[in-house]
Parts: C-alpha cells; structure tokens; sequence
C-alpha cells in the first residue's frame, strides 16, 4: 500500500498544505508528529477523512506556537490537546498520552507517553494507525494490533479487554462505527459490549447525550439506532417503548435533524417522563422552545380533534400565536393525515390574523389608551383567527358593537 498516494489523494488541498506547513516549520526541532486515529482509517478504505488528526511526541507548546502564524487555536485543554483552525479546516492536535480511567467509567487523567502506549489507549485496532511525517516523511503505516487486517477483514475490534470499562461511550462508538461502515463486531467485543453495557448507567447525562448527538450526526442515524435499541442501549438515553421509526429524509431545512429526532421522541414518549428525561441533558434553548411548541401544539389539535376550531379559547389562540413557523412544520412531518389537515387549516388561520386598523383608529373610534387597545387587538386577531373578521369596515364595526 502506498500511504503517501493515498494521502495525497483522499486528503484535500488545504489538508495537504497543512501537512506541507508542519513539515516546514518542524524542521530541526526535537520532535516527532504524526498522522493519526480515524484520518487513517478511513483512507485506507478509500474514505474521504472528516477531519486532520495529529499527535506529537515532544514540545507541543513549541509546535503550537510555530502554528499560530499560520492558524487560530480555537481550543486548548489542560491534557494538552489543541484545536486549531487552518484556512476552512480544522485540525486536532495532541500530546502524546496513556490515559488511566479511576474510577473506570470516569474522565481519564492524562500522562505524557509515546506514540506506542498513545495508540494502546485508543478504542479500537482500527482507530490505532499512525504515520510520522516529522522527522521523516513516512510511507509506513505504524500498526501495533493489526488495524490494517481488521479494517480489511471489516471487523470492530477493542484494543484491550477493559476497553468498554474504561470508557462506556466506546460503546456507542462501536455501534456507530459498525453501522456506519459495515464492519461486523467482532465476537471477543460483541462479548465485551453486551457484558459491559450496563456501565453506561454511570456515565453522565452530557457523555450520553454526546453520542447521541453524534449518531443524529451521521449520514445514516437510523440503522445506528436501531442497534442501540436492539441491545437495549438507546433506553438510557430516553424511554421508549415502540421500535424507532423516525424518517430523517421527510425533514424540512427549517429545523435540524437533532432537533426533528427530539420531535419524533416526544410524540412517542409521555409528556411527563419525556420532559424529566430531557431535564438531565444540557440541550439549547431552541431544542426546549421546539419541544414546549410541539406539546402546545399537540393540545390544542387534540382539542380540535375534540370539539373544533372555533371553539378554540382565546387563551388557546395566543398560545398558538407564540408558535414558531418551524415548529409548524416539523409537526407536520410528524403528523397523520388528519392531524395534517388540522394543521394546515391553523397555519392558514393564522396568515389571516393581521389587524388592518391601526392604533390611531382605534384611539378614533374612543378606546382608551393603554390597555384597551391591547386588549381591542388581540380580539381582533382572535376573530379574524375565527375567520369571522375580514374587512376593515368589519373590524370598525366589531369594535363599535363589542367595546361600547
Ligand atoms: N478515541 C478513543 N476513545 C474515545 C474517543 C476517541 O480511543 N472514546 C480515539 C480514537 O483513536 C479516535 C480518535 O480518538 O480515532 C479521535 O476521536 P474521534 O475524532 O471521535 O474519532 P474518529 O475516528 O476521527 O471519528 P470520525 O470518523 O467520526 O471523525
């Protein structure tokens, strides 16, 4: 395998320039940096990589400063790992480590240490590849356990046995990287993963709610979910009692992918348990404003379901106003014909609600000042919503009957 021809081929120009930028300015520095983890995976099964991992034995600091002519460090941890910025790319650099996990399941603390017991560390054989291209520019692939076999024998296989103990979240790893490349895990890990996966109980919301994020991520969330609910994994996440069904390819641009699987949950998942679920997880205020929206949205169809829209309370009406048009539409992927149907008659309702007499009208005609008028507007709205108000002769009258 030609590794340089393979890099210069599945790697884009600026990676290739950044490549070209560190061998530079490595030059007669004590050093030694290297291509790592998923970048090399991945071009070796023909892959276009995600994103520039490097590792580097030696004076990180010094690197970094080299760099930061040339790139903006956009995140610096205290275990000495970097992102930094480089033209439209970003690039992920790190010291060297092995990390210890204690307890297991925790975050790991970190120890300098060489590229051997760095790539020893990692999750599994496949994600364990590196290639130094400081001081030498090498065309040979270091592989310690055997990744290149396991990535050509389609396997996920855990580097060492307290893999899935020291770090529970390579659990969902395993599964998202299985799905996603069509590797099978091997019968050792499977073992591992099924005798482990209650470790994930310990972990904490915001590293589950990660992976999950992640998966959402991927260019095929579905089947990975799948996985996860087949061995009982996804129900730490959240409750869910039916098998996922979520068609990701029936969103609408106006809402993320994230935010649409939160929807289709909380359609599937009582309001109760689903909102003291997500309480765990630090999710944005726009997911929460999408999720409050939907349960607002579903009662008030229920209610129409029930009775109709006309009978809709006033209060009901402002709550349907403060509905974001998103919300709207993520519901109506969501929805079956007849609670469709509801919905398009709301958002047609809605379009008709803007008041055609002013304030100044309204002043004429002898309201009040001040809180009338407020409340003289939202009943013109409200009517206008009841499609009983079309013309702004018809709201003149409305407010001589209703106000005097
Ligand atoms: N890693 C690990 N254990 C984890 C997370 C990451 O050992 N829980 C190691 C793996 O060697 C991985 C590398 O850190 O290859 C970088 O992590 P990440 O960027 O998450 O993995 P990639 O393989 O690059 O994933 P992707 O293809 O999705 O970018």
């Amino acid at each position: 395998m030609n590794i340089k021809n393979l890099i210069n081929e599945y790697l884009g120009d600026t990676e290739l320039q950044f490549i070209r930028i560190l061998e530079n300015i490595t030059k007669g520095k004590e050093f030694k940096v290297y291509l790592v983890g998923g970048l090399l995976r991945d071009i070796v099964l023909g892959l276009k990589p995600n994103e520039l991992d490097i590792a580097v034995e030696g004076d990180i600091d010094l690197l970094i400063k080299l760099l930061s002519d040339n790139c903006s460090i956009i995140q610096e941890t205290e275990f000495k790992t970097f992102k930094l910025k480089y033209m439209d790319i970003f690039v992920d650099i790190a010291l060297a480590r092995k990390e210890s996990y204690i307890p297991k399941g925790s975050l790991p603390s970190i120890t300098i240490a060489s590229l051997q017991e760095d790539l020893s560390r990692r999750d599994f054989t496949i994600n364990a590849l590196a290639l130094e291209i400081y001081p030498t520019s090498s065309n040979y692939m270091i592989d310690p356990f055997n990744a290149i076999k396991d990535i050509n024998d389609k396997k996920i296989k855990v580097i060492h046995a307290d893999s899935f103990k020291d770090d529970p979240t390579r659990i969902f790893r395993a599964i998202r990287f299985s799905e996603r490349l069509s590797f099978a895990l091997d019968d050792e890990t499977l073992k591992l993963l099924d005798q482990d996966k209650n470790r994930i109980a310990a972990l904490t919301p915001p590293r589950i709610l990660n992976e999950v994020v992640k998966i959402i991520d991927e260019i095929y969330p579905l089947p990975i979910l799948l996985k996860l609910q087949k061995y009982n994994i996804f129900s730490h996440f959240l409750p869910l009692e039916k098998e996922i069904n979520v068609l990701f390819e029936n969103n609408i641009s106006t809402i993320s992918n994230w935010d649409y699987f939160i929807l289709y949950l909380s359609k599937h998942i009582d309001e109760l348990t689903f909102n003291e679920s997500m309480n765990r997880y630090p999710i944005s205020k726009k997911t929460r404003t999408f999720i409050n929206n939907a349960y607002n949205l579903r009662r008030i169809i229920k209610e129409i379901k029930n009775s109709s829209v006309d009978r809709l309370s006033i209060e009901k009406f402002i709550s349907l106003e403060a509905i974001i048009q998103p919300s709207f539409d993520a519901e109506l992927c969501l929805s079956s014909p007849d609670e469709e149907e509801i919905i398009c008659d709301l958002i047609l309702r809605l379009s008709h609600t803007k008041v055609l007499i002013n304030t100044q009208d309204l002043i004429n005609l002898g309201i009040q000042k001040g809180k009338n008028i407020g409340k003289a507007f939202k009943e013109l709205k409200y009517k206008k919503f009841q499609l009983t108000l079309k013309t702004k002769e018809e709201e003149i009258k409305y407010i001589r009957d209703s106000f005097f």
